[in-house]
């Protein structure tokens, strides 16, 4: 072996290091970009970017938030000085009893709990659009364009209607017992992926719910899943792309699973 060869040999090694570096760094790291409601389709007011927004009204905040009077809590949750009206739907949600779920061992909330009504608040189709609890002091129905009948979600893929049944499951709790049941499917053969949180830091959150799995809530103060643990509603930088993704977009979603999803062979980071 020419011994002279090695460092070369190893400045490539570190030269492909840095490379695959660089190539891995935008799919690891947070998003990058600033909150900045107002270039997104949760820009409701007349200044949106969308096809759906206010005649008139020119703020952006008030479709889904108010300083005053605001509904505080979701069955005990508290939520962010919350002003959209909320939906009184009742859901279909996955079911373990169905095939399509049969690896499912969590049983989802019924109906959805936490942040997962606030979106479901215009996200069913069942609230209008405009409807929020205060403005200028009482409930009023802020007059919109671009919406369905009866100013509701239009319909399409962003109108999920009452049957969550194809959707991922929200308002579950993630606990340590879930993990080693998840981890003992492994073992079985049963699923390919095990469970992980997603560690401090990651832009994928666990958010509050009254969820349990095995009567143990979710880890420490937590919580699960719920609509907001993979979608920010404040930040969609590149609108039909992004789609409010905390971390990837619609054409890349491996960054997103990965985070909670591990090759049941691999280790949680
Ligand atoms: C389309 C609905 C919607 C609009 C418009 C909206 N928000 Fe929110 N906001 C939410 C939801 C849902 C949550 C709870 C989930 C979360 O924290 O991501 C939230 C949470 C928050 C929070 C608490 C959590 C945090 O990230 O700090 C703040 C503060 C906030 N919003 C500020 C604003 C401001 C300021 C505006 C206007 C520029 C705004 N929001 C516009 C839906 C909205
Ligand atoms: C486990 C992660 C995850 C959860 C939880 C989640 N979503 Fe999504 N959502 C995605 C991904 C990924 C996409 C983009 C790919 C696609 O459209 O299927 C998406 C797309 C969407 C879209 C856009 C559909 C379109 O094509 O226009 C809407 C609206 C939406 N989600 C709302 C919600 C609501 C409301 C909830 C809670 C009831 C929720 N999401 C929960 C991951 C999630
Ligand atoms: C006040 C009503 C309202 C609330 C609350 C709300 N949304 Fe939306 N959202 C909309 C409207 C309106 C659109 C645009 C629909 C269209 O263009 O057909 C939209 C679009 C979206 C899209 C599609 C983006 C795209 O580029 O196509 C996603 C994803 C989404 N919302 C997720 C959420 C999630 C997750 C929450 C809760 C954290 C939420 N929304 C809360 C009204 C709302
Ligand atoms: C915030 C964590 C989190 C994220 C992100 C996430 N999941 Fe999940 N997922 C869960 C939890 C928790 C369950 C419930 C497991 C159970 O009860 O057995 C689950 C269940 C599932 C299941 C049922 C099978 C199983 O192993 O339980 C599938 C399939 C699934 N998720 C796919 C996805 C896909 C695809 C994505 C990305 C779009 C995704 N998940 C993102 C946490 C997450």
């Amino acid at each position: 072996m020419n011994r002279l060869l090695l460092p070369k040999r190893y400045l490539m090694y570190a030269l492909l290091l840095i490379v695959l570096t660089l190539l891995a760094a935008p799919y690891t790291l947070p998003r990058a970009y600033a909150t900045n409601v107002s270039a997104t389709k949760h820009n409701l007011s007349i200044s949106g970017p969308g096809l759906v927004k206010a005649i008139s009204e020119t703020r952006i905040c008030v479709f889904c938030h108010t300083p005053h009077n605001a509904v505080s809590d979701v069955a005990g949750i508290n939520i962010p000085l919350w002003n959209h009206t909320l939906s009184s739907a009742v859901y279909t949600v996955p079911d373990k009893t169905n095939p399509q779920w049969a690896v499912l061992l969590s049983t989802p909330q019924n109906p959805p709990d936490g942040d997962s009504k606030l979106c479901l608040s215009c996200h069913d189709g069942t609230v209008a659009i405009g409807s929020v609890v205060n403005l200028g002091g009482g409930a009023i129905t802020i007059s919109m364009q671009g919406t369905g009948a009866g100013g509701l979600m239009p319909a399409g893929a962003a109108n999920l209607g009452t049957d969550l049944s194809g959707h991922h499951p929200v308002s579950i709790a993630v606990n340590n017992s879930l993990l080693t049941d998840k981890l003992q499917q492994c073992s079985t053969g049963v699923v390919s992926f095990q469970l992980c949180y997603p560690t401090t830091g990651q832009p994928v959150k666990l958010r509050p719910t009254n969820n349990t799995y095995n009567a143990l809530p979710g880890a420490g103060n937590k919580g699960g899943v719920q609509c907001s643990s993979c979608h920010d509603p404040h930040t969609d930088p590149n609108p039909g792309t992004t789609m409010f993704l905390r971390v990837g977009d619609k054409n890349n979603t491996t960054p997103l699973c990965t985070t909670c999803h591990v090759d049941c062979s691999g280790t949680c980071p």
